[in-house]
């Protein structure tokens, strides 16, 4: 079998390793309000469509499902500094190799610092927020970062996503794709 129709049958992993242009992705996401999800959403249509992209709330993620990724991408609201309970769960689950050999990145969705007033700022800047805590995690199961991790900006608790985020969500994971 050629390696072009080796890539339509088989896993997608095995043609990214043939120098192909395919890889396997898997978004991992939560949400309280949706506005994490309209970022996993943007980000899972930006990739190039002969790419193998699967995006998945974080609940409904089976463990077999790192099998052939070639990137792991968790994303999450901040919520006191902090990921949910649920990708901090999904992630703490994970046996402590099980992101060996797999590239990952991070992100959250969040409040604009600036926007706030000092009490909060100090809040904010003391707590953190939750796509750094989520690429340590990540790192801490083997995997390997690609990229620095990134917030989202919304305007309320629940939102709306600041118009632009669409954009940069986009551009995030076309610059991650093109080192795959
Ligand atoms: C309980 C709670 C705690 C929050 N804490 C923070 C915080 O520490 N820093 C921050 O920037 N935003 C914080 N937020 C705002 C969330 O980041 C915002 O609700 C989230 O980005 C919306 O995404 P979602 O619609 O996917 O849930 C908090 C929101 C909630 C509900």
């Amino acid at each position: 079998m050629d390696s072009t129709a080796d890539c339509l049958s088989v896993n997608a992993s095995n043609c990214r390793r043939r120098g192909l242009e395919l890889v396997n992705v898997l978004v991992v996401y939560d949400s309280a309000y949706g506005n994490t999800e309209k970022i996993a959403k943007a980000i899972t249509h930006t990739v190039n469509q002969s790419d193998d992209i699967r995006l998945a709330l974080v609940g409904d993620i089976k463990p077999t499902a790192l099998k052939a990724i070639d990137l792991l991408i968790v994303g999450s609201p901040t919520q006191n500094g902090k990921p949910t309970q649920s990708i901090h769960d999904y992630l703490n689950d994970l046996p402590s190799d099980a992101l060996a050999g797999i590239k990952v990145a991070a992100f959250d969705t969040r409040y604009a610092i600036d926007e706030h007033g000092v009490s909060m700022k100090l809040f904010m800047k003391k707590v953190g927020f939750a796509a750094p805590r989520i690429a340590a995690s990540l790192r801490a199961k083997g995997g390997d970062l690609v990229t620095e991790p990134v917030g989202f900006i919304v305007g309320e608790k629940e939102g709306p996503l600041r118009d632009e985020e669409f954009k940069r969500a986009s551009t995030w994971i076309q610059e991650i794709t093109k080192t795959l």
